[in-house]
């Protein structure tokens, strides 16, 4: 079955409405750009199982061919938030002078599949653009914020973009990776995931038990 994106939740949109949500949702945000702003996508889609399956962990299936470099886009496997997000070339050109900042740049803890941290263990992504995320934070389970936005926070007087959890101020970059001294203690994980095609994403599912495609 083919949904249509029909939510967007704004800049804190690591929050799932789990109880009324049974479309695919999406958000966007400027990644990595001053003066970020967001859009909603109008016509992401996905072929997904239904809840019951989705929660017992049936792979989610998702369309990313409307997704445009900046935004991401939010869907759901195994009750968890999962978010897909198109970097720029700005953005990933950042990632790696963060890496003195962050409390395990190189992937090195079990945070991710192999696959993903052989491709890059800096990117944590198969194609260096699209990042897929679990959204929640490793410290307790909040959903930390997108704040996308290269600028001067609070939290952060030197901040390039990434994710805020304000629970406890845990600081992720748009990698995932988690910064030294926060409470979190590993990086934001990376679900399974194959590419059907250029365009299709399996959640659930390594490479090599999918069509091969990566
Ligand atoms: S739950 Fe995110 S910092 Fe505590």
């Amino acid at each position: 079955m083919a949904n249509e994106a029909v939510l967007d939740p704004g800049e804190g949109g690591g929050t799932v409405d789990h109880g009324r949500r049974r479309f695919l949702t999406a958000t966007t945000a400027v990644v990595g750009a001053v003066g970020a702003g967001f859009v909603a996508v109008p016509f992401i889609k996905s072929w997904n199982p239904s809840e019951r399956a989705k929660l017992a962990g049936a792979p989610v299936t998702v369309d990313i061919t409307a997704l445009a470099e900046g935004q991401r886009l939010v869907d759901e496997w195994r009750g968890q938030p999962i978010w897909i997000v198109k970097r720029s070339k700005q953005v990933l050109d950042i990632l790696p002078t963060l890496d003195p900042r962050l409390a395990d740049p190189k992937s090195t803890t079990d945070q991710q599949p192999e696959y993903v941290r052989e491709a890059n263990p800096e990117l944590r992504s198969i194609k260096p653009e699209i990042s897929v995320l679990v959204g929640l934070c490793t410290h307790l389970g909040c959903a930390p914020e997108l704040k996308a936005e290269i600028r001067p926070e609070p939290f952060d007087p030197e901040w390039k973009g990434g994710y805020f959890c304000p629970c406890h101020k845990s600081r992720f970059d748009m990698a995932g990776r988690v910064f030294a001294g926060v409470p979190a203690p590993i990086n934001l994980l990376v679900p399974p995931h194959h590419y059907q095609d250029d365009n299709t994403i399996v959640i659930g599912v390594d490479p090599s038990n999918g069509k091969g495609a990566a």
